[in-house]
């Protein structure tokens, strides 16, 4: 019989790790909740912004960022697809066309020559992500956006802390959004958009806020008008519980981004060594907040598909997933897996229609045309065939140094007993 427990050896791992839940607040048990404005200041001073806007998820903040910018019917937006679908899904709700550009190889961020080359005189904004916590090369891309007169909106959702030649994220990109859904400040639920213009800040919350909010944001002669109906009208107000659990965790994320970025440097010590995986690449002069521990799995090197190896070391007894090609999400009952693959891939976008009549992809006041193809964004195909990810709740205090040693016990013994994973069908 293999040693590989999945093949009914025993397991390398038999602790579980600590999974500690974010959720209590001692503030809101004694009553003591922030004001909607103490908790905006106390967010833009943390994140070296002039404003703070807070709504209620990432999503939301990306859709102000985009009413910010005055993106609409015939615009493009260009966007990566390797992310969630928050960060293109704002673009068809502001009824704007994302266009898709590649990543770069190492960083798994949008790659600022390929964002060039998709720049049309209809591009209005880039939404470059900041994924699994790595930034975005936030210099090269605010060159372009200046070049080209279109703003710059970074998705620092899994990123609150992550920081660029020693400033955090927040206060560098036009308008950078952040989420509190099990992110490194993690709340309820929620979300902040950032940004140093007061332009911006203002027109973002005519996304959707209470004209009570509005009241005490609009200053501009030219938007007093739009208070009463809550801006456009979506409720974009942040839930009470979640402010006050966001803003205690103000005072506490940034130590335990340390802890978790102390982890991560011990698995990338191990993981080097180890034949066929490549741990995470963290760019010079950047801090990586490792929302995801993410690294890339060789079956050249190897011989054996991802899908069998990723499931073999789940059954070690650490849990990892693939976050974007993926069979995360089952269907139920029966539990298969949902169509998965870089967003370009899914339904929506090789049908390019959202609204009915085709829209936004064939509106009449869009004279371009996307291209979803497959096999347009190569560099993008590949890394979702490839990685695999640790996961934030399993790599942050408590848990240290014993419980970083499980994953590598775990991958290495799957490696060193690989051939045994050969022709096994994962379903
Ligand atoms: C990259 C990215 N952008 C945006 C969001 C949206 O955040 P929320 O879930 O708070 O709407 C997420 C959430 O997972 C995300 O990972």
């Amino acid at each position: 019989m293999s040693k590989l427990a999945l093949l009914g050896g025993e397991k390398a791992v038999t602790t579980e790790p600590h999974s500690a839940s974010h959720h209590r607040s001692p503030m809101w048990e004694s009553g003591q909740s922030p004001s909607w404005e103490e908790f905006s200041e106390a967010f833009a001073e943390k994140m070296q912004a002039a404003y703070a806007l807070p709504v209620s998820s990432g999503q939301v903040a990306l859709n102000s960022a985009l009413v910010a910018a005055q993106a609409g019917p015939g615009d493009e937006v260009i966007v990566p697809s390797f992310t969630w679908i928050a960060s293109v899904s704002c673009i068809m709700h502001n009824n704007a066309v994302p266009i898709f550009a590649d990543v770069d190889p190492k960083t798994f961020t949008l790659d600022p020559e390929d964002v060039r080359r998709k720049i049309t005189p209809r591009t209005k904004a880039i939404i470059a992500v900041d994924l699994y916590g790595h930034p975005v090369d936030l210099k090269e891309l605010l060159a372009i956006a200046r070049e080209h007169d279109i703003v710059l909106i970074e998705d620092a959702a899994q990123a609150t802390g992550a920081q660029v030649d020693g400033q955090i994220v927040g206060g560098i990109a036009d308008i950078t959004c952040f989420s509190f859904a099990g992110k490194p400040i993690a709340a309820t639920s929620g979300g902040v958009m950032t940004t140093n213009s007061r332009e911006y800040y203002e027109r973002g919350a005519l996304g959707g806020q209470h004209p009570s909010t509005l009241s005490k944001i609009l200053t501009n002669s030219e938007l007093l008008k739009y208070a009463s109906t809550g801006g456009y009208g979506d409720n974009h107000r942040i839930d009470r519980y979640a402010m006050t659990v966001a803003y205690e965790a103000l005072e506490t994320f940034e130590e335990a981004n340390e802890a978790r970025i102390a982890n991560c440097d011990l698995l990338t010590q191990e993981l080097s060594r180890v034949k066929g995986i490549a741990p995470p690449y963290v760019a010079p002069n950047t801090r990586h907040v490792y929302h995801m521990y993410s690294s890339l799995y060789s079956e050249e090197d190897l011989g054996v598909p991802r899908a069998a190896f990723v499931k073999a070391i789940n059954a070690e007894g650490v849990t990892a997933l693939t976050y974007v090609n993926s069979a995360n999400f089952l269907f139920h009952p029966g539990g298969k897996p949902m169509p998965s693959g870089p967003i370009h891939h899914r339904a929506v976008f090789q049908e390019k229609n959202v609204y009915g009549h085709g829209c936004p992809f064939q509106c009449p006041h869009y004279t371009g045309e996307a291209d979803y193809s497959i096999g347009s964004l190569p560099v993008t195909e590949e890394l979702v065939d490839r990685e695999f990810n640790f996961l934030q709740p399993h790599l942050s205090a408590p848990n240290g140094p014993d419980q970083m040693e499980q994953y590598p016990d775990a991958v290495v013994k799957v490696i060193e007993n690989i051939g045994d994973l050969e022709g096994y069908e994962v379903d």
